[in-house]
């Protein structure tokens, strides 16, 4: 069975914007694209960048580091230098509560 925790209410995390944090070790971020909730792991496959500070284009974040781009959706890449996916997590809506699940998908 799959663990969740609450990282945040709904009304936190406007569509647009993101939300990152620190779960276990690891660092995570959640977006709001349209009012669909998408986590992935906040570490690009390429060199380490930090990927969710990059830029939001509809379902796809590019990596501020050097421009790969990975779909939020799956963490697929996109388009080089990366060549490996990002891991990505459930995302689940309880209430008011948006809880991300606490292993990877
Ligand atoms: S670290 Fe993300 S593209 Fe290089």
């Amino acid at each position: 069975m799959v663990d969740f925790v609450s990282v945040a209410k709904t009304d936190e995390i406007q569509p647009g914007e993101r939300l990152i944090f620190e779960l276990g070790k690891r660092w995570i971020a959640v977006f709001n694209v349209d009012g669909q909730y998408y986590a992935i792991e906040d570490v690009c496959s390429h060199d380490d960048g930090p990927l969710a500070e990059g830029k939001l284009i509809g379902c796809q974040i590019e990596c501020p580091r050097h421009g790969a781009k990975f779909d939020l959706r799956t963490g697929e890449v996109l388009t080089p230098p990366a060549l490996v996916d990002v891991p990505v997590y459930q995302v689940r809506v309880i209430g008011d509560e948006i809880q991300v699940s606490t292993e990877r998908s």
